[in-house]
């Protein structure tokens, strides 16, 4: 701008050593000034004597220019000074540029200087921030444009470090162009100011611009990290956090781009690069979108967040159906992952039934539905009912209740029962139904109405609450017959009839046999009779008493037994002749007696031998087993056994034989065992037992064995024992001395002896004798017992049929 003045006053110089007349100034003037300046002119005619009131300004439009007044305000105006008149045009614009005219006259001649104005618009830059961003790793514009008069030139410096400045040129780095210098593959060196200088060449004017550029970098996501996973629980927080590179810092924007129409309602909280959901929702579920922008530019990533919901059962109600209907049970239920469903019924045997359809499928992205169609609903499916879903979150668990709703059931549709008169009788009609239902009961149907009937009826019928029992007593004949009992609910009606029937006491008895005869008991074989129609058998009664007592009374003893019992009579005198009857028993009373049966015990006689017990027989010379116990049966007998008699005898071994002088003999009282530890220990014996009763002896039951060895104290000798060991080595010296002297002289104590002892041999040898003999010696004789029997035997009966007809007696 102060060069542009320089050359306007250096103009004016110029042509002010032109002189024409009047006017120092040459008559045409091209003044080229900046528009907003001043301009100021004076005029004044040089030659002598001119005035000064002759001098005007002309303004392009050819009007003279006033003088300034004092309250005008004029853009352009004169001043008159003392010889001369001055132009003022204080702000100058383009629509008052133009020619100006200085005009005289002098001395009639007329002079005039024109000055041609013109404005123009100074240099400016248009678009040129002072502060600038290239962008790092790629072409970069740094911006710089400039408008003049004329366009102008642009040049471009790069401020060094102490403040020296480098011309910029085109080369490898640099492209200067028309709007701006543009910089290939920017660096972080390209970081700095830089000078944008315009100069216009018509005007001569110079403008610069001083920009900071600065490099910038797109921003870049690495990362998009979900805290503390992508799949989370509803409830849990999560945290979406954007991490990005790029400067300056880049913005961030989140939005949730698996919406179609983007939701109004924000559902998290933003802190600068991360979103936090607090508690997450079902619906956050989606994808999410982070932008991440600068000036440099932006980029996006997404995420997908999944959230998973606990199995929620949201169908599974109770199910009410009629028996043989089609009935669904449906169980769905949501929840992500879909979960797995299970349907439980309270007896799983249920399940494998085949008419039942089961169907399950996923129906959506988070419910899953079983569905068990009973094709043909059974009483037995009635119960609860468990729907168990469970997926990774959780499990839920719901029970339902399937209600078979049926007609009334009789467990048993035909009942029979006996009946007498004074019997009394419930008449059961239990039933089943859902829901209850009444009962009705009816006598022998409804179309034979007699008056005792109609009265049955009624008192069946008490009042309209169904009873389960209808207990009365028979009392009349016309009682039996057939009742039923009618149930009924709204779903069907079932019907139960009872028979009572007419029972009667059994018939005769005619098949008793006889099964067994002792002196004081008798035992029958009894049968039948077979009772087809009425209630069975339960026992047998029998009335018997001797021959000699129906001669003087009528009340006789009598015996009652239940059934599968031995049929047995005792206490019985012997050799007595005994009638019989007899009569079965069932629940109604007591048949008929049975025609008489005649029967003779047979005389007493001595007891069985007794018989050994398993274990001792067993066991035999192996008392440590059995502890030296001995145990029998007790024998038969008709008489009471009074006494046993055992006599024990210790041998060598079992084959040789019985001295009988050190045989011993005991009396024992009624018994079944005895302890024989008082005998010698570790020794065999021969034993023999015999029974005693009334009658006599038994024959003896006999027996080896060994007794049990106690424990030996095997201590060393002791002071008496020493004193015995003197002992017996004396009386053996004495013993040695004897010897001596029997054989040298055949005197002393042993020879003595033994020519006493040879004459007795022959004796004991007799004493020596067979082993089963030896009771039969010191007691009567038993050989003939069992001749005895049968020669007291007078009853005989057909061993073949047991039928006693009670004359083939021998009596
Ligand atoms: C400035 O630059 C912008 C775009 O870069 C353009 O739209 C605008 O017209 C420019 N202004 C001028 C005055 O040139
Ligand atoms: C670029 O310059 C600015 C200021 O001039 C400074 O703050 C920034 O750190 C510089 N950057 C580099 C990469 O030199
Ligand atoms: C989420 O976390 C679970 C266990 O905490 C892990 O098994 C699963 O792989 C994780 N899922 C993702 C997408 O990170
Ligand atoms: C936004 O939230 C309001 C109230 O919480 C609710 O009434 C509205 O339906 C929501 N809008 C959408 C599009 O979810
Ligand atoms: C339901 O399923 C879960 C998971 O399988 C199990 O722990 C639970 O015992 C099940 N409940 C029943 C009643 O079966
Ligand atoms: C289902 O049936 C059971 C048993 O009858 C009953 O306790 C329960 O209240 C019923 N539930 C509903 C929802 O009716
Ligand atoms: C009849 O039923 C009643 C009540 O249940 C019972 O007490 C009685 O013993 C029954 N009588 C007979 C003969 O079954
Ligand atoms: C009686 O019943 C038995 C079996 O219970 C049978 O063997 C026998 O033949 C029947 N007797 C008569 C006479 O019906
Ligand atoms: C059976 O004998 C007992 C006495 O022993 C007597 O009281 C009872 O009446 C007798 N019964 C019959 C049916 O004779
Ligand atoms: C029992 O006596 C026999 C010979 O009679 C003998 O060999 C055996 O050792 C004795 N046993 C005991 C335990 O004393
Ligand atoms: C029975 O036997 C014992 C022992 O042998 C004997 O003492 C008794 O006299 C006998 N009794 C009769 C009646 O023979």
């Amino acid at each position: 701008m102060q060069r542009f003045s320089f050359v306007c006053v250096a103009t004016a110089l110029f042509f002010g050593k032109v002189t024409h007349s009047c006017f120092t100034y040459d008559q045409h003037q091209s003044i080229i000034i900046k528009t907003g300046s001043s301009f100021y002119q004076e005029c004044h005619c040089i030659e002598p004597g001119a005035s000064v009131n002759n001098l005007k300004w002309i303004d392009p439009s050819g009007h003279e220019i006033q003088e300034m007044g004092l309250d005008t305000k004029l853009n352009v105006y004169t001043e008159k000074q003392a010889r001369s008149i001055s132009l003022h045009i204080p702000q100058l614009s383009k629509t008052i540029s133009g020619p100006y005219q200085c005009v005289t006259t002098h001395q009639g001649k007329k002079y005039s200087s024109t000055f041609l104005i013109e404005a123009y618009d100074p240099a400016y830059f248009v678009n040129t921030t002072r502060k600038q961003y290239i962008i790092a790793g790629q072409d970069s514009m740094v911006h710089c444009h400039a408008r003049g008069e004329t366009e102008p030139l642009i040049t471009w410096y790069k401020e060094g470090e102490e403040d020296e400045s480098v011309q910029i040129v085109n080369n490898d780095k640099y492209e200067v162009q028309d709007r701006g210098l543009k910089i290939k593959r920017v660096t972080d060196n390209d970081n700095g100011t830089y000078k944008c200088t315009a100069s216009v060449l018509d005007t001569g004017e110079e403008v610069d611009r001083l920009i900071n550029v600065e490099v910038i970098l797109s921003p870049i996501i690495e990362e998009i990290r979900v805290t503390p996973n992508t799949s989370v629980v509803v409830g849990t927080t999560v945290t979406i956090e954007c991490i990005a590179d790029g400067f300056p810092h880049p913005e961030y924007i989140w939005t949730k781009t698996s919406e179609k129409v983007p939701s109004e309602n924000i559902t998290w909280d933003q802190d600068i690069n991360a979103i936090t959901f607090e508690s997450i929702e079902p619906s956050d579920q989606g994808k999410y979108e982070c932008k991440a922008s600068n000036i440099a530019g932006e980029s996006k990533k997404e995420v997908s967040i999944e959230v998973l919901l606990p199995p929620t059962i949201l169908e599974f109600s109770n199910v009410t159906a009629l028996e043989g209907s089609t009935v669904q049970v449906v169980c769905r239920v949501s929840g992500r992952p879909v979960p797995d469903v299970k349907l439980i019924p309270n007896s799983p045997e249920i399940l494998t039934d085949t008419d039942i359809i089961f169907d399950h499928k996923i129906i959506s992205e988070t419910e899953n539905i079983i569905v068990v169609t009973f094709t043909l609903a059974k009483r037995s499916y009635e119960g609860v009912y468990y729907c168990n879903a469970s997926n990774e979150v959780d499990s839920a668990e719901e029970e339902m209740y399937v209600d078979i709703l049926y007609k009334p059931h009789f467990e048993i549709g035909q009942e029979s029962i006996w009946g007498w008169i004074g019997k009394s009788v419930n008449l059961s009609c239990e039933f089943d139904s859902d829901p209850p239902g009444t009962i009705e009961w009816r006598f022998q149907g409804n179309d034979v109405e007699t008056d005792e009937q109609v009265a049955i009826n009624k008192l069946l019928n008490p009042d309209p609450t169904p009873e389960l029992f209808v207990p009365f007593t028979i009392d009349r004949k016309s009682l039996f017959g057939i009742y039923e009992c009618i149930a009924k609910n709204e779903h069907g009606k079932s019907k139960k009839s009872i028979t009572i029937k007419e029972a009667f006491a059994p018939p005769v008895i005619d098949n008793v046999k006889l099964k067994e005869i002792t002196a004081s008991s008798v035992t029958f074989d009894i049968r039948g009779p077979n009772i087809t129609e009425g209630p069975g058998v339960v026992g047998y009664t029998t009335e018997y008493d001797e021959e000699e007592n129906y001669k003087i009374t009528s009340i006789h003893r009598n015996r009652t037994w239940s059934v599968e019992r031995p049929y047995r009579v005792e206490k019985l005198k012997p050799r007595t002749k005994y009638f019989f009857k007899f009569a079965a028993i069932n629940v109604v009373g007591v048949g008929a007696w049975s025609e008489s049966v005649t029967v003779v015990t047979l005389e007493r006689t001595v007891p069985d031998p007794p018989i050994w017990e398993e274990e001792v027989k067993s066991m035999e010379l192996k008392a440590e087993a059995i502890g030296n116990v001995l145990k029998w049966k007790v024998p038969d007998s008709d008489d009471p056994i009074d006494t046993y008699y055992l006599k024990y005898c210790p041998v060598q071994n079992e084959n040789v034989n019985i001295l009988v002088d050190l045989c011993k003999e005991q009396t024992i009282a009624p018994s079944s065992q005895i302890n024989l530890d008082y005998l010698e220990q570790n020794t065999t014996y021969y034993i023999e037992l015999i029974a005693h009763n009334a009658q006599g002896n038994s024959s003896a039951a006999d027996l080896y064995m060994k007794t049990a060895a106690r424990e030996e104290s095997t201590s060393p000798l002791t002071a008496e024992g020493m004193i015995g060991l003197s002992l017996v080595v004396v009386v053996l010296c004495i013993l040695a001395l004897d010897l001596v002297l029997l054989c040298w002289r055949r005197q002393g104590l042993i020879a003595s002896c033994y020519y006493r002892k040879k004459k007795n041999r022959n004796d004991d040898n007799l004493m020596s004798r067979d082993k089963k003999g030896l009771l039969r010696d010191s007691g009567i004789a038993t050989a003939a017992d069992d001749t005895l029997k049968k020669s007291h035997q007078e009853f005989e009966y057909n061993k073949t049929t047991g039928v006693i007809t009670g004359k083939h007696s021998s009596v």
